[in-house]
């Protein structure tokens, strides 16, 4: 793709890049969007997901929740060419991070894949803003635990699911009218307040504080591309704006920055 020749150029003589992720790049991996007109906000009510609701009223809460977890999540998926490119070039050393709205865990699985050292210590950083769905935490000791046999829990009949210490199991993501962990924002702003690129993938940016990152960044004098289908309120601040499939664009992007071995 000639068009990506600038930006592929940008991004390797760059000494920080960072990717903002959202739902699009998980599309192809058969992960809804949750706007637009397959969004999941379309066949449910944001409304029944805020965090005052699973305080007031934790099992009606978790009913519905079983119900949407079943909807993103039910269908077993993998991680899908674009993940992927964005995991080699971390591996490669041309992606610093990876800051992702997701809660599907899917860029750690891509980076896991490519890692050539065990622990998780090469390849970008992934920071997973909104949590990950595939873990529940307990409101009164904190402790983590998988989500799945909690949701069968659930699903059996125990609404609200509870911890071993008598808690309330709270799914592992940042709910509506919940915080973001101060910490780990703090972290993405520095990251995106430090960088030369910033890639934003698959997400409308509409959504804060998530949505203020790519404007930190071309504050901060960094070179904005956007990568998505619909337009977002973003796009004029951005230098390169790629209205494509992200398994279309990131896969070339990361051939031209690699050579083609990995195409
Ligand atoms: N290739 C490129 N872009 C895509 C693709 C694709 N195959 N499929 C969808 N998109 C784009 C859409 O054009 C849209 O701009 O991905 C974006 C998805 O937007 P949203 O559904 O709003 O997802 P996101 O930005 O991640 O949402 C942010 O909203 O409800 C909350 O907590 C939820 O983390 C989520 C947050």
């Amino acid at each position: 793709m000639d068009e990506l020749a600038e930006l592929s150029e940008t991004v390797r003589d760059a000494s920080e890049v960072v990717a903002l992720t959202g739902a699009g790049i998980s599309a192809p991996s058969g992960v809804p969007t949750f706007r637009g007109d397959d969004g999941v906000w379309e066949r449910f009510d944001e409304g029944q997901f805020t965090f005052t609701r699973f305080r007031h009223d934790p099992a009606g809460f978790w009913a519905d929740r079983l119900e949407l977890q079943r909807a993103m999540y039910g269908e077993a998926y993998e991680p899908n060419p674009a993940h992927e490119a964005l995991a080699r070039l971390g591996e490669a050393g041309h992606l610093r991070a990876i800051v992702t709205q997701n809660t599907d865990g899917l860029h750690c699985q891509a980076r896991d894949r490519f890692a050539t050292v065990d622990d998780g210590a090469s390849g970008a950083s992934v920071l997973e803003l909104h949590g990950n769905a595939h873990r529940v935490i307990c409101t009164d000791c904190d402790r983590r635990a998988d989500a799945e046999p909690v949701l069968e829990r659930v699903a059996d009949g125990e609404r609200p699911p509870r911890c071993e210490c008598g808690g309330v199991y709270k799914p592992d993501v940042v709910l509506f009218g919940e915080r973001l962990p101060e910490s780990l924002f703090q972290r993405a702003r520095q990251l995106v307040g430090s960088c030369d690129v910033c890639l934003a993938v698959g997400t409308s940016l509409i959504v804060e504080p998530a949505a203020s990152l790519p404007r930190i960044a071309v504050r901060n004098g960094a070179t904005l591309a956007i990568n998505t289908l619909d337009t977002t309120p973003l796009d004029d601040l951005a230098t390169d704006v790629y209205r494509r499939d992200v398994v279309d664009v990131l896969p070339a992007l990361e051939a031209q920055i690699l050579g083609d071995r990995c195409t």
